[in-house]
């Protein structure tokens, strides 16, 4: 069955197919308006979607991405702590599967935030299976697509497995699985999480997983407090955001703000932030630990404070992708393993 592995965070989805695509968008929807207008607005920008759900003879239409955040009055960042099961982390499950994969069947992988994965997992595999829908994204394809099978891990483990696994799903890093402990450090938008497996008894140290309750957005806000400060006036916070992705700059008024180098400061508090609470939270194993591996989109942001964290902290390649491919490599891997065992009887 077609694998796709899908990594809805607060902040971004990630979405990775067993054939390559990826695709990465802000986590943002908003109820579809005028099509025409959607229309003349596609195509131009990176992670802009005009869904259509089809059900029955229905449609509903949704702008999903960059274009929700430039287009819909009514756009949500959904931040509630059940927001695994919000109608909006539904439409943006959908699209993601729709953009990466071809259609029809597919075996999901994905994961759960570490406090949430035990009380949360059995709820949102049943919620999952047998998840289908008529799809269409527009100017693109219009296909159904149906959950078949579903696997579920602790997002950090994810990255884990991205870090240990090959893309065929055997274990190609043989020396992390040698080394006691390792640490995982996922600084995504919202939230930083944090895990510990020991690798020698094959485990995951729950007494040492957690989350902070701040991510990279905590920069991202003063940023435009600071650029509202010195405009002296009031700024879309999500279009300073976006202006800091892309490019760095922004004007307001005819006055040009560097916001690479006034974000600077800002990422680096926040790696400081990260790195004292990593010690209190991991206590004596903290000196400890043979390797800490850092993921998530916000790694690349604080990259160059990584030393602070651990003297063996090391950004992952492509870390905003690390729990996506974890997942993907994970689902290759149980897949083998029961092909094998059918094989073998
Ligand atoms: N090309 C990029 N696209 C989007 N974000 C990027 C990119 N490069 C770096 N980033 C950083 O990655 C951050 C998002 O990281 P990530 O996608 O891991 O968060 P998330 O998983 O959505 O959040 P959370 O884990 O809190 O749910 C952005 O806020 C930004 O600072
Ligand atoms: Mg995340």
């Amino acid at each position: 069955m077609f694998k796709v592995a899908v990594d809805l965070g607060y902040g971004y989805v990630k979405a990775l197919s067993e054939d390559g695509r990826s695709v990465v968008f802000p986590s943002v929807v908003g109820s579809g308006m005028d099509r025409s207008l959607a229309a003349a607005t596609l195509g131009g920008g990176r992670g802009e979607y005009h869904v259509v759900l089809h059900e029955e003879g229905n449609r509903r239409e949704f702008f999903v991405g960059d274009l929700a955040l430039s287009e819909s009055a009514d756009k949500t960042r959904a931040f509630e702590e059940d927001k695994i099961f919000h109608p909006a982390t539904v439409t943006l499950l959908l699209a993601a599967l729709s953009l990466v994969g071809p259609g029809g069947d597919v075996h999901l992988a994905t994961g759960l935030p570490v406090a949430h994965y035990l009380g949360q997992r059995d709820r949102l595999r049943d919620f999952l299976s047998g998840l289908e829908a008529d799809v269409e994204i527009v100017g693109r394809r219009r296909a159904k697509v149906a959950v078949q099978r579903v696997t579920l891990l602790p997002q950090a483990i994810g990255a884990f497995y991205s870090s240990i696994l090959d893309s065929r799903g055997r274990v190609a890093d043989g020396s992390l699985l040698r080394s006691g402990l390792v640490g995982i450090v996922d600084i995504g938008y919202k939230t930083v999480d944090y895990a510990v497996v020991d690798v020698s008894a094959g485990e995951l140290r729950p007494d040492l997983c957690g989350s902070l309750d701040f991510g990279t957005s905590a920069a991202y806000h003063m940023l435009h407090r600071e650029v509202e400060r010195r405009a002296k006036r009031l700024v879309e916070g999500l279009s300073v955001e976006l202006h800091c992705r892309e490019g760095g700059r922004m004007h307001v008024m005819g006055r040009e703000y560097n916001l690479e180098s006034m974000v600077a400061p800002y990422f680096e508090k926040l790696a400081r932030g990260i790195a004292d609470r990593l010690q209190l939270a991991w206590r004596s194993a903290y000196v400890e630990m043979a390797k800490v591996l850092i993921v998530g989109g916000g790694a690349l942001d604080v990259k160059a404070h990584v030393d602070e964290f651990h003297p063996a902290a090391e950004v992952v390649s492509e870390p905003q992708m690390a729990n996506v491919r974890g997942y993907l490599r994970y689902a290759t891997r149980t897949e083998e393993a029961e092909r094998a065992l059918l094989g073998g009887a």
